[in-house]
Order: C-alpha cells, then sequence, then structure tokens
C-alpha cells in the first residue's frame, strides 16, 4: 500500500521533518533529484531503500547549473506524476524547496570543486555545471544532513564530484553510486529524452552501442586510439554532433591510454538534434 510522503518547503519545516524521521536514531538516505522522474529515479529511490530505515527525496530544478543558453525554463516539470511516483515508493518525505528559498537575495557563496571537476570531460563543455551542483549539493547535504546519498552512475563526472567534496569537506555523507538504468534497447533513462524527435530517439541507442564496441576492443587487446576511434565513428556516422568519447581512470577520471592504467571508464556526450545526451560504462 501506498502513503503520501511530507512535502517540505522551507528549511525550518525540513529541519523538524529529518528531526522526526531520526526518531529512534533511525538512519536517512536522500535521494537529489530535478524532478521529472523516470524509472532510473525509482531504482535510486529503492537503493536507498536498501540503505536506510528513511528516504528524502529533493525535487529541486538548480538554476546555478544551466547556462542562459540552456534549457532551465523548459527543463520537463511534472510534480504530480513525481510525488505519486515517489508515494508508491513509500517515500518519507519530499524537500521542494523554492529557488528563492535555496538562494535568497544576496546569496554570495559558491562551493568550486576541482580534481575530477575539472577533468576536462562535462567541465570543458558546461564550465558553469559543477560549481552549480557542488553548491547546491553541499546545500542539500547541509540542509537535510543524510546518512547516505544515492546518484546515478549515468552522470558519472557528477557522481565523482559529489563524491569527492562529500570527503573533501567532511559533510559526514556516505555517497553511493546506483547503476545505470537503461531502456530495452540500451538509451540511458534521462528526464530530457523527452527533448528527442522520434527519429533522433531511434538513432541515439548508437552511444551505448559505441561505448560497447569500444570496450569489447579494448578488452580484445586493440590499440586505445583504434578502439576509441572506431567507436566515435560509430556516433557521428548516426548524426550525432560529438563533444567527447574517451576512456578515463574510472576514480580520479585522468586520462589514460592502457587497460593496465585502469579501472577503465569510457564516457561519452554527444548532441542529437537539440537534445545533449551523456553516457558511460565500465569497460
Ligand atoms: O543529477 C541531477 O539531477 C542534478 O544535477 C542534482 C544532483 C539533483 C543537483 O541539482
Amino acid at each position: 500500500m501506498s502513503r503520501s510522503p511530507m512535502i517540505v518547503r522551507t528549511v525550518p519545516a525540513l529541519r523538524r521533518a529529518v528531526e522526526d524521521l531520526r526518531a529512534r536514531k533511525a538512519t536517512i538516505a536522500l535521494v537529489p533529484t530535478m524532478g521529472a522522474l523516470h524509472d532510473g529515479h525509482v531504482s535510486l529511490v529503492r537503493l536507498a531503500k536498501r540503505r536506510a530505515k528513511r528516504v528524502i527525496v529533493s525535487i529541486f530544478v538548480n538554476p546555478t547549473q544551466f547556462a542562459p543558453s540552456e534549457d532551465f525554463s523548459s527543463y520537463p516539470r511534472t510534480w504530480k506524476a513525481d510525488v505519486a511516483r515517489l508515494a508508491a515508493e513509500n517515500v518519507d518525505a519530499i524537500w521542494n524547496p523554492d529557488v528563492k528559498i535555496m538562494y535568497p537575495d544576496g546569496f554570495a557563496t559558491r562551493i568550486v570543486p576541482e580534481g575530477p571537476a575539472i577533468a576536462g570531460l562535462e567541465d570543458r563543455f558546461r564550465p558553469h555545471f559543477f560549481g552549480g551542483v557542488a553548491t547546491v549539493v553541499g546545500k542539500l547535504f547541509t540542509q537535510v544532513r543524510p546518512d547516505f546519498a544515492i546518484f546515478g552512475e549515468k552522470d558519472f563526472q557528477q557522481l565523482r564530484v559529489v563524491t569527492r567534496m562529500a570527503g573533501d569537506l567532511d559533510l559526514g555523507v556516505k555517497v553511493i553510486g546506483s547503476r545505470t538504468v537503461r531502456e530495452r534497447d540500451g538509451l540511458a533513462m534521462s528526464s530530457r529524452n523527452v527533448y528527442l524527435l522520434p527519429e533522433e530517439r531511434r538513432a541515439a541507442p548508437v552511444l551505448y552501442r559505441a561505448m560497447k564496441e569500444s570496450a569489447k576492443r579494448l578488452r580484445a587487446g586493440d590499440g586505445f586510439e583504434a578502439a576509441m576511434t572506431g567507436g566515435a565513428e560509430l556516433i557521428t556516422n548516426a548524426g550525432f554532433a560529438l563533444d567527447y568519447f574517451e576512456a578515463r581512470h574510472a576514480e580520479t577520471l585522468a586520462p589514460i591510454s592502457s587497460l593496465k592504467d585502469g579501472p577503465v571508464r569510457i564516457l561519452v556526450a554527444a548532441k542529437l538534434g537539440k537534445t545533449r545526451l551523456i553516457d558511460n560504462i565500465g569497460v
């Protein structure tokens, strides 16, 4: 049976909710989201439930991680459906602050992450992004003070950035990565997939196919250059404008040129029409 989660919109109300949920020292897991929830988010919530007694999901479309040219105002917002999904998962509370609550007038403090945040992947194409993510996630962690926080591996560089930040700033939260959930044809689930036109949606699974193909060639001992170029060509031949298709160290995100330098992660970002997709797999 599903039960409606508590919906919280102010910091004092959140503090009271967290205090209640913490009764008898119950552990809390936070799942930070921007809403427009899909099955990938549900899998994060389910992992959170396995890790902690109580689960809080934040829904906040964070303006500071969007550049002026990006889709902040058109980002899909599906509040009613989101609440219904979270109720069906028996989430305890939804933290849904307004922009003015998160960034009150005069807000003047930002977290500027380095290390994995300046690895030359997403940061090269979205230089504003990780500062915005680190600042909002830092605030979410200090507001909720969860024991665990669950992030999807689909945003792999983001996962590395928030993991590093939580450790560096002693935020007392264990960051846990959750496996990417894919459509049947391999496309990674993403709130932005709704932007794809029908013919783009048909082409989109090539990202996953290309990564798998390059990973297979790397494991078979092919040269790094040839294996990665082959994957990149599959993607551009399908009509994508490629931002990057790279093999990196899975922990540090440093460039590598041999499987021996691993663990290895292949990461891709590419634009199809107006939609930019990212994805990654382990080798
Ligand atoms: O991955 C997301 O949905 C967002 O970047 C996050 C972590 C909720 C921060 O706004």
